[in-house]
């Protein structure tokens, strides 16, 4: 049988992340109860990061500690990957001696050669493609504060990069509407806009996209990996920041989303992010909630 990896979220079908979302929740409140569950005893995840983390890295680590089992922390700096050991080599090895690994990195065809090569599950932790962990938590807390996801309508402001791609595919999946603002050179992948039309409105004007939205979302002007371009993309985004005036268009209890890191006076301002609309911390911890599931779902 071929092993089941998690490099987006087409990876599952809709009725496993379904399922998924509502053990998220589940397991979460058997933590806050005190209950013990550990499926994973004597498992180990690898944990592969060429960029940088706070989220991933933690909820990924503590979700194994929790679940009974382990991970391990490799940096490309002090392992062969960053001395050029080929990609299939590593996988073949690595799957060898461990029952999952998460990778964080660039590009998205070497998570899709690394999951080719890899005999266990491998979940993709980040790349400049998409980032389907970070849907799993925004579903959880939309699911949480606000009820089913489906039917929803969702305003995406800003950058239409990675996060923005993996919402698109989520609308399709979980049944929701998403309209998305941003500069026209700056639109998502317009594969996946193709390919999600059926859920997703691409257009610039925010004010447009935030009309009846039950939740706004933003994310960075400038990806890992964009930093030099800061200043051409911080004058091209201005107009997008999500502040209070933005908010008060849409529906009158809509959430404020966003992965993390936030910069605040950028995408976003202070007065929104540590608002009373705001799920962001909420948001965050779901990381942890949701990727256990995962983990238990993909290693058990
Ligand atoms: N949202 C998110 O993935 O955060 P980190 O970059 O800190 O992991
Ligand atoms: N779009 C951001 C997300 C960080 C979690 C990035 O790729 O840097």
């Amino acid at each position: 049988m071929s092993v089941q990896h998690f490099l987006t979220l087409d990876d599952l079908s809709p009725s496993i992340l379904r399922d998924l979302i509502d053990r998220a929740i589940e397991l979460k409140a058997d933590l806050r109860a005190g209950k013990s569950h550990l499926p994973l005893k004597q498992k180990s995840l690898a944990m592969i990061f060429s960029k940088s983390s706070t989220r991933t890295r933690v909820s990924f680590e503590v979700g194994m500690r929790q679940l009974g089992g382990g991970s391990l922390y490799l940096s490309p700096s002090d392992t062969q990957i960053g001395r050029g050991e080929p990609i299939k080599d590593t996988a073949r090895v690595v799957s060898s001696m461990v029952d999952g690994i998460m990778i964080r990195t660039s590009s998205h065809a070497d998570v899709e050669a690394f999951a080719h090569h890899a005999s266990v599950p491998v979940i993709n932790g980040l790349t400049d493609y998409c980032h389907p962990c970070q849907l799993l938590a925004d579903v959880q807390t939309f699911q949480e504060l606000r009820g089913d996801i489906q039917g929803a309508t969702i305003a995406w402001i800003g950058d239409g990069n990675n996060v923005c791609n993996s919402f698109m595919n989520a609308a399709r999946v979980f049944g929701f509407t998403l309209h998305i603002a941003t500069p026209a050179e700056f639109a998502p992948t317009p594969q996946l806009i193709e390919l999600n039309k059926a859920h997703v409105k691409v257009m610039t004007s925010p004010q447009e996209a935030v009309r009846n939205a039950d939740a706004i979302v933003t994310d960075t002007w400038a990806s890992m990996g964009q930093e030099s371009e800061r200043a051409e993309r911080e004058a091209a985004f201005r107009g997008y920041c999500v502040d209070q005036q933005l908010m008060n268009l849409a529906n009158k209890d809509a959430l404020f989303l966003h992965c993390l890191p936030a910069y605040r006076g950028f995408e976003v301002t202070d007065e929104v992010i540590e608002g009373t609309q705001s799920a962001v911390l909420q948001e965050a911890e779901n990381r942890l909630h949701a990727q256990k599931a995962l983990l238990e779902y993909l290693l058990t």
